[in-house]
């Protein structure tokens, strides 16, 4: 293992998605030096098939290793539910890999739900991850998942918080798949940036799930355990990697993290 604590975490994720971690493990983790890469030119993930996700999944990780990274963070659903293995099984035993899907769900076994809506992208709801580990630890949940490819798109796009969104977020909310839920999992990273209107539609009455503050404190008690926790303020910038430099990615980084942010663009041999 790297015990390195100055090491930084690498994140990844399809796009701006991810940053809703990254954000989260910075608030938590202050000292904690990122390196994030956004796969922007391969966007969107939630469409592609395992064996591909599992290609980039693996390059990407690969990268944030050659990087320095101390730990990987599947910033995204779509890789966490059908890269994980691989990459635990490739990297797992140099780096401690976390996904945004175990954090959750232990949440959620902590808790009295009967009934439970996902909405994902098609990636994540086909690979059925979630009702496989909700089934082993609560049996008794019932799990309604909706596929929701227009979201992350939309959100990727800067759709957020306008018509377009609350239009999009109507249809799908309002699909019979999701009634009687009695909490709503976001069970996509980008998600969270549209968190607010979510909750406005179903008035605050039932509780939206989302990984970015359970992710980061799962990442805090791994990187204790490794004795590889930051302890001191290093004065090196977080660095934000896309492989294609897009506007609402510049936009949404700097937005997420302060006009002090270090981008750059980064091709990886696909
Ligand atoms: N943010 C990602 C997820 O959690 C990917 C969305 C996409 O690229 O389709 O699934």
């Amino acid at each position: 293992m790297i015990n390195d604590s100055s090491a930084p975490i690498g994140i990844f994720d399809s796009g701006v998605g991810g940053l809703t971690i990254a954000k989260a493990i910075k608030n938590y983790m202050p000292y904690e030096r990122l390196i994030y890469f956004g796969d922007t030119l391969h966007f969107p993930y939630g469409d592609k098939s395992r064996e591909i996700l599992e290609k980039y999944s693996l390059d990407i990780s690969r990268f944030l290793i050659k990087e320095g990274c101390k730990a990987i963070v599947i910033a995204c659903n779509s890789a966490s539910s059908n890269t994980f293995l691989s990459l635990k099984e490739a990297f797992g035993d140099k780096i401690p890999v976390l996904n945004v899907i175990d954090p959750v769900v232990s949440y959620i076994s902590e808790k009295n739900y009967t009934k439970i809506g996902l909405i994902a992208t098609r990636a994540t709801i086909k690979s059925q991850v979630y009702e496989k580990v909700i089934k082993n630890n609560r049996p008794e949940v019932q799990l309604c998942s909706l596929a929701t490819p227009l979201l992350a798109p939309m959100v990727e796009e800067g759709f957020v918080n306008d018509k377009i969104s609350t239009a999009v977020l109507r249809y799908y909310l309002n699909q019979e798949t999701l009634y009687g839920i009695e909490a709503l999992l976001l069970g996509c990273t980008h998600y969270p940036i549209i968190f607010e209107e979510i909750d406005r539609f179903y008035n605050g009455k039932i509780d939206i799930i989302q990984a970015p503050d359970l992710l980061a404190k799962k990442l805090h008690s791994t990187l204790k355990e490794e004795k590889c926790l930051a302890n001191t303020n290093i004065l090196t910038e977080d660095i934000f990697y896309a492989s294609a430099l897009t506007e609402t990615f510049n936009h949404n980084a700097k937005l997420f993290f302060s006009s002090k942010i270090f981008l750059k663009e980064h091709h990886l041999k696909f």
